[in-house]
């Protein structure tokens, strides 16, 4: 918001667009009670006090300082110094000086030169802020709202001056952040004065190739594009290149060796180099874009709050595909990463979860390509050829990466650090921390076991026997992963069967996998070999609508081409309990996982003990699950269950507390809950639903909306991207009745 100031003298040196915009803004919302300005040129002078944009002038720049409170120096970076010298002896006791420069250190040098070091009255700042158009006349008085001012206080700046200067930015609706000079130099010599630096150069390039009218003539977007900025003042950008020469003569070294080595793989057909860099590039540019668009640059970064506003819906139908697996999309990165050859990935799910395994390896230097519509392309490095990354593998929401990555991580030379979300941030990792930890790696996670979590490389493994604690793929993943880098052999065995993604996806690529009842070994030592998956749609995705579906009397919908591996279908087997109608048709395997159609019709439900063995198998489908329970006829009972309280929510809570606030009987156990079914004649109410940030019970509450009486409010659903994106448009193309509601957090 906008800061109420009134500063009785300002000075202007410079009558520019950067210093007039200023001006002019602070005069338009009633901040100053005189300006005066001072140019070189008398042209500007006359034409800015015409336009009101100053009360007097002078020629006399001392004269112009003279008992100013603030002198904004507003000239090349060239001309600083003498300026700052014609203005020195004329400034007040109180006077505050700032500059608009956009290279800082040697503004800084200058000021110590001319007022002596530790001069506490100059503020050093840079608005990120530009107009097409130059001089008097172009002031803009909106050209700083919800802009950028980089403010560079250096130790001796004293907190009156910094104050005034940061509220007449607040002022004009800036918004302000500090930087130490050095890095705001950094910064800007890569994004800013690189990239100009480059477009002059090659538009010279071009310019002297003899075939140069040619060449413009047919030169296109991408030319426009690149080259745009070539078009602005040369004198300036002379200026800043000197004034930043050693920030900019770094990047442009770095950028030059990068450059080289794309040349040389130009030169020698390594198209994989090539797509390497295109496939990076492109994924940080599409990042980029996103932050434009919600115009980070600008505004603070802001999350989109979604919310979905569900209202009855009608009988669901239609045969339709839900995204592809979860789990097996993750594994197809991680293992065709480590394998050797090219693996093809079809049916890949372009959730945030898969994705961020997709970046985090592509931080470990392997190219990937793609996604596009679920085909990627993964150009295996073999077991040994990950790259330290060049920051903490940002995770994002999914805890399945940072499991499974553990166990990798420990294997490999590098030191790695891994980070997520808020929700991530909060889940136990000690549960992978410690089996790692006897097969000898060095893990560091933050207190009592949660995210992040730092692995040192280079600490040999050895094969351990390991007896899971509880029954989680992710826990055994972790250990089978790590095991691949581990002296000897390596087994695990689980308290309950939960799902064999891995095990089996390790035989896809050739490794040998031992299961005895519910054992697990392998050996390391062994290769992976690059293979074609396709990814089966996610059961935990079709789950909704299988519940949707079955509480929605006259539904009858198909769910194409659903993975059904056995240790996946706890949510059919407790439907069909429950009496649900369901067929599983067309049972086929797709490499090495089985996949059928699913039909679903709609019966009414009654209440069951769930049989605990059913657990694991139905582990994420818990939130469904419910719904349908509380549309059965009688009480269903759920324990065994405790391990739904350590997911992307408290799913437990979650789900009793979202049930009981549209009415149902239900609370929640240690370990599970008890949900007494309102039956055929029941329904749900309306009311608001905090989804916790959790994508399944987001989904959960949507479908709970068909047999709601009143509206359903489902508050913070942006995380059902994490694993199903184009819900919405899914589930209302099929009969669900859901708008969405965007905001800003
Ligand atoms: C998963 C295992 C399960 C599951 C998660 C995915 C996997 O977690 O809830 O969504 O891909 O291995 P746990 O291992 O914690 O039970």
């Amino acid at each position: 918001m906008s800061k109420r100031i009134q500063i009785p003298r300002i000075a202007v040196i410079g009558l520019g667009l950067i210093g007039c915009s200023w001006i002019k803004a602070l005069r338009m919302r009633g901040c100053v009670d005189e300006v005066r300005g001072y140019d070189r040129n008398l042209d500007s002078m006359q034409l800015a006090l015409s336009e009101g944009l100053i009360d007097s002038y002078s020629e006399d720049i001392g004269a112009v300082v003279q008992n100013a409170d603030l002198v904004i120096v507003s000239v090349p970076i060239m001309a600083m110094r003498p300026v700052l010298e014609s203005i020195r002896a004329h400034i007040a006791e109180h006077t505050v000086i700032t500059d608009v420069g956009s290279v800082k250190g040697s503004v800084a040098t200058d000021v110590a030169a001319v007022f002596g070091k530790g001069f506490p009255r100059f503020v050093l700042g840079h608005p990120i802020a530009g107009s097409e158009r130059s001089g008097v006349m172009a002031a803009d008085e909106n050209l700083y709202v919800r802009h950028k001012v980089i403010i560079t206080p250096e130790p001796h700046t004293s907190k009156e001056a910094l104050a005034l200067v940061r509220d007449a930015w607040t002022a004009v609706g800036a918004d302000l952040e500090h930087m130490s000079v050095s890095h705001h130099d950094e910064v800007l010599a890569a994004t800013s004065h690189l990239p100009h630096l480059l477009a002059y150069s090659l538009v010279d390039t071009l310019a002297n190739s003899h075939e140069n009218k040619e060449i413009f003539n047919y030169a296109a977007g991408g030319f426009r594009d690149f080259t745009r900025i070539a078009a602005s003042s040369p004198v300036m950008w002379r200026d800043i290149f000197g004034a930043n020469k050693d920030q900019i003569l770094k990047t442009l070294d770095l950028f030059s060796h990068d450059l080289a080595f794309l040349r040389a793989a130009i030169e020698q057909g390594d198209s994989t180099f090539v797509m390497g860099v295109l496939t990076r590039a492109k994924s940080a540019r599409d990042h980029f874009s996103k932050i434009l668009a919600r115009r980070a640059y600008v505004e603070p970064m802001k999350t989109a709050s979604i919310s979905y506003i569900a209202n009855p819906g009608k009988a669901l139908s239609g045969s339709f595909r839900v995204p592809g697996d979860k789990s097996i999309s993750h594994r197809s990165i991680m293992l065709g990463s480590l394998a050797n050859g090219t693996t093809e990935v079809t049916g890949f799910l372009e959730g945030e979860d898969s994705l961020a395994t997709l970046q985090a390896f592509r931080d470990m230097g392997v190219v990937i390509e793609g996604p596009h519509r679920g085909r990627v392309t993964i150009h295996g490095v073999g077991l040994h050829g990950l790259q330290a990354p060049p920051n903490a593998l940002y995770l994002g929401n999914s805890g399945t990466s940072m499991r499974l990555l553990a166990g990798l991580m420990a294997g490999q030379a590098f030191d790695v650090e891994m980070t997520g979300d808020e929700s991530l941030s909060k889940r136990p990792m000690g549960r992978v921390a410690d089996p790692l930890a006897l097969m000898g790696a060095i893990v560091e996670t933050a207190e009592a076991g949660r995210p992040p979590i730092k692995v040192k490389g280079g600490s040999p493994l050895k094969g351990i026997h390991y007896d899971l604690p509880m029954a989680s793929a992710q826990v055994k993943s972790c250990v089978l992963l790590a095991g691949l880098y581990a002296e000897g052999e390596t087994s695990v065995t689980e308290p309950a069967p939960t799902r064999d993604h891995t095990e089996r996806m390790l035989r896809g690529f050739g490794y040998d996998v031992t299961v005895e009842g519910n054992k697990v070994t392998l050996r390391s030592g062994g290769e992976l070999t690059a293979t074609e998956i396709d990814v089966p749609s996610d059961i935990s995705s079709a789950a909704f609508f299988m519940v949707g579906a079955s509480i929605m009397p006259g539904s009858d919908i198909t769910l194409e081409h659903v993975g059904i591996n056995p240790t996946r279908i706890g949510v059919i087997n407790i439907l069909r309990a429950m009496g649900g109608n369901i067929d599983v048709l067309n049972e086929r395997e797709v490499g090495g996982e089985p996949v059928a159609d699913i039909r679903i019709r709609s019966a009414q439900l009654k209440g069951i003990h769930i049989p605990e063995d059913q657990v694991p198998l139905a582990i994420d489908e818990f939130p469904a699950i419910f719904i349908a329970a509380a549309c059965a006829e009688g009480e269903t009972i759920l324990t065994g269950a405790e391990e739904l309280r350590v997911k992307e929510s408290d799913r437990i809570q979650a789900m009793v507390d979202g049930m009981v606030t549209l009415g149902v009987n239900a609370v929640g156990t240690e370990d599970g809950a008890v949900i007494q079914g309102f039956g055929a004649e029941g329904s749900f109410g309306g009311g608001e639903i905090d989804s916790q940030h959790d994508h399944r019970i987001a989904m959960s509450f949507a479908m709970a909306s068909l047999r709601a009486s009143a509206p359903v409010v489902i508050r913070d659903c942006a995380n059902v991207a994490t694993s199903f994106p184009g819900f919405v448009e899914l589930a209302s193309d099929c009969g669900v009745n859901l708008q969405v509601e965007s905001g800003d957090e």
